[in-house]
């Protein structure tokens, strides 16, 4: 059989200085496309993305997507994970965390429509709330409370999901919707609030290791490389999937037992201590993936017994390079245009 070489493609990353947005820059240039990176530098960083500089097709832009936008360059991709997705980052500034995600992927979906270019939405687990179904369908309409203190990221999400199939039913895009559950790997942000950076830092620090509630509460954890994958064999997939798609590892831990994996992989003189469960706290979070299986071909690959060290050398490194740095770091704005 003749093999075709993939066409390079132009490829706009919304929120591409972020964890999961840096990896997908990096694969995409990886495969030869042409990317842009547009960012705020919310929760993003300048070292996700000065690596990137090192590849001729890629570009940043710094722009926060709630502001009006406009690329010359024509687009044939665009994927929106614009957004801060760690509750104390989304807390913050509740009002713009819901403006980035409803005028936000208003703003990108036009953008898609006005250059013909294929959309995905990153969107989450979150849209599920505090679920009564077990595992997660995307057929489960969800259970969230939209007055309380996550609402601004998980009623946001939610509009945006609304925002896309409107697009869809009016026939003004071709966009396909991902719903990620929870996601680790290298360059988490180690203040970022997450449960699996939480951990790994203060074990690494010697402060003591927070479990919320009894920590029988569950979650399921996606190492980054295999959700990367899976938002790109959705965007690839020839036929865009009619509803959204759950990309995440159905394998579930109780959070007890991630707290335990943790303190025995890491050399570390930290207890683990017990707090209050926040306001809103899913206490059960296990998607079902039969979908992605289906239309994509697509499941995780690598185990949390794998992903997890090579999260916490990650830290281990950074962390440590946090604490010695004493010089200048270059400086991302020698990249940044418009
Ligand atoms: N990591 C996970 O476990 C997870 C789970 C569910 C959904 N998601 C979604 O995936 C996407 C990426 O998540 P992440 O973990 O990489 O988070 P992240 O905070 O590391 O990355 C988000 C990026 O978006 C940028 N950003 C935020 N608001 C912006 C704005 N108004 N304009 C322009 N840029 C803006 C940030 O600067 C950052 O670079 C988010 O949309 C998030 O909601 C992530």
């Amino acid at each position: 059989m003749i093999q075709t070489k993939p066409s390079v493609l132009t490829i706009l990353v919304a929120g591409g200085a972020g964890f999961v947005g840096s990896h997908l820059c990096e694969h995409l240039l990886e495969q030869g496309h042409r990317v842009i990176c547009l960012d705020s530098f919310l929760t993003g960083t300048q070292d996700n993305v000065l690596p990137l500089a090192a590849y001729p097709n890629f570009r940043l832009i710094q722009q926060d997507v709630a502001d009006p936008l406009d690329i010359s360059e024509r687009l044939d991709r665009v994927y929106n994970l614009a957004s801060p997705a760690s509750p104390p980052h989304y807390q913050a500034d509740p009002v713009h965390t819901m403006m980035t995600n409803v005028q936000g992927t208003l703003n990108l979906l036009m953008l898609a429509e006005r250059h013909g270019a294929r959309f995905l939405q990153a969107s989450t687990s979150e849209v599920y709330g505090d679920p009564e179904m077990h595992p997660q369908r995307e057929d489960y309409v969800g259970h969230v409370n939209c007055t309380g203190s996550r609402a601004c990221y998980d009623e946001g999400k939610r509009a945006a999901e609304a925002l896309c199939y409107d697009f869809v039913r009016a026939k003004r895009a071709d966009v396909r919707v991902a719903r990620i559950f929870n996601t680790y790997g290298p360059r988490m942000r180690p203040d970022d609030g997450r449960i699996v950076s939480n951990m790994i830092v203060q074990a690494l620090t010697g402060q003591p290791m927070t479990v919320y509630g009894d920590g029988s509460q569950t979650r399921s954890f996606c190492f980054v490389s295999d959700l990367v994958a899976g938002l790109m064999a959705l965007m690839e997939a020839r036929i865009a999937p009619a509803t959204p798609v759950n990309l995440g590892n159905p394998e579930e831990f109780e959070i007890r037992d991630l707290a335990m994996l943790v303190h025995d992989t890491i050399p570390t003189t930290s207890t683990i201590v017990y707090r209050d469960l926040p306001e809103d706290d899913p206490k059960r979070r296990r998607p079902d993936i039969s979908r992605a299986r289906e239309l994509l071909g697509w499941q995780p690959k690598v185990k949390l017994s794998e992903g997890l060290p090579q999260t916490i050398a990650w830290f281990a490194a950074h962390v440590k390079a946090q604490a010695t740095h004493t010089g200048e770091t270059a400086s991302v704005q020698t990249l940044v245009q418009g």
